[in-house]
């Protein structure tokens, strides 16, 4: 099995997208629209990929940086090409790039309750940040309080 990495253009989108659909442990959102994907890859230039075989594509990783942290979204595998060191290569491709870009640390999001995704994250040599949680609130309607 030959197993293509390539940057992730926003022509595959739909593939990715149906990928990720198909993917537990992906929590995807309006975030994850055609617009804003682009919108990320065109901020990210060069650091997000897909893997293909026989062109179809069976893996994708959403990669970036602020310039100061690195940040990996989505990655996934197709359930049947797992366990063939594909996310390994995905995520080493963007890890190589960021580096390049003088990026210290990178940093993914992973739901607590995604077992197999703490698996691998584990297994390639991520740290579990116990001395951290996320916080989110939603800005689209937040109004001015006039200061
Ligand atoms: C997590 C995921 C991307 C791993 O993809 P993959 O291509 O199968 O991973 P790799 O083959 O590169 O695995 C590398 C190593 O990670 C570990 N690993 C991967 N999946 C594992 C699992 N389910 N259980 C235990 N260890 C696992 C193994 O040590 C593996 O090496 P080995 O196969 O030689 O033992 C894939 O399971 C997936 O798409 N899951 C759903 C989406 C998801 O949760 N993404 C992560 C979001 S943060």
């Amino acid at each position: 099995m030959k197993v293509t990495i390539s940057p992730f253009g926003i022509e595959t989108y739909d593939e990715v997208f149906a990928l990720w659909r198909q993917c537990d442990g992906i929590g995807l959102s309006d975030a994850d629209s055609r617009d804003n994907i682009r919108a990320y890859l065109e901020r990210n230039p060069g650091l997000s990929f897909i893997a293909t075989v026989d062109g179809a594509v069976v893996g994708a990783i959403l990669a970036g940086h602020d310039g100061r942290r690195g940040y990996i979204h989505h990655l996934a595998v197709h359930p049947k090409f797992r366990r063939r060191g594909i996310a390994r290569q995905l995520v080493d491709r963007c890890l190589k790039l960021l580096t390049a870009s003088d990026i210290g640390k990178c940093h993914i999001f992973i739901f607590n309750k995604n077992a197999d995704g703490l698996a691998f994250w584990t297994s390639v040599g991520w740290l579990w940040r116990e001395d951290i949680s996320v916080m989110s609130k939603n800005i689209e309607t937040v109004e001015s309080d006039g200061r």
